[in-house]
């Protein structure tokens, strides 16, 4: 797991600015393992994805408090990309999320990262809406959900 750490800690600082304390990644392998997952390629990590399951309301049409899976962030190193990690690591954390029974899964993206937000489409996610200032420096995101 340390090692794992590692690994994940340095593809989200060289993929991302939103980065986390290491207790932030532990706490969410250890509270949702399904969907914590390490893409590795002849032995050494090139992606991961992490997510959390909420209780809320759908916005999907479905009625009362349903559980959703959240992508709080996905990754996969330059030189591995186009290659479909990201694709299998959404398909495996989904299938995480259900065994967690959730019926949905949302993410939110910046809405200038379009190979991101093809992946989200390709995968079947729609734009539900777009939060203003999202990101710490000003930017917007779309929130992108499908059902699971
Ligand atoms: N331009 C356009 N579409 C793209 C691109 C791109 N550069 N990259 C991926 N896609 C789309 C395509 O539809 C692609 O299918 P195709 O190859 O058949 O055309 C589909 O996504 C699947 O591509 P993968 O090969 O599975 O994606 P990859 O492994 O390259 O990873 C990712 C995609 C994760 C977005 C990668 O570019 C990355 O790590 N970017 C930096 C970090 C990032 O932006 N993470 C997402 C932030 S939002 C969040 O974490 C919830
Ligand atoms: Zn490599």
């Amino acid at each position: 797991m340390v090692e794992d750490l590692e690994s994940v800690t340095s593809i989200n600082e060289a993929c991302l600015p939103e980065n986390y304390t290491d207790v932030f990644f532990i706490d969410l392998y250890r509270r949702y393992p399904e969907t914590f997952v390490v893409a590795e390629e002849n032995g050494h990590a090139v992606g991961y994805i992490m997510c959390r399951i909420e209780v809320g309301l759908s916005g999907l049409g479905l009625a009362g408090l349903v559980k959703k899976g959240h992508v709080v962030s996905i990754a996969v190193l330059p030189e591995h990309r186009r290659k479909g990690v990201a694709e299998a690591l959404m398909a495996t954390a989904m299938e995480g999320m259900r065994q967690y029974k959730a019926k949905q899964c949302y993410l939110e993206v910046r809405v200038t990262n379009e190979a991101a937000v093809d992946l989200y489409k390709k995968l079947g996610f729609e734009i539900s809406r777009t939060v203003r200032g999202y990101y710490a420096d000003g930017e917007d995101a779309y929130v992108m959900s499908r059902k699971l």
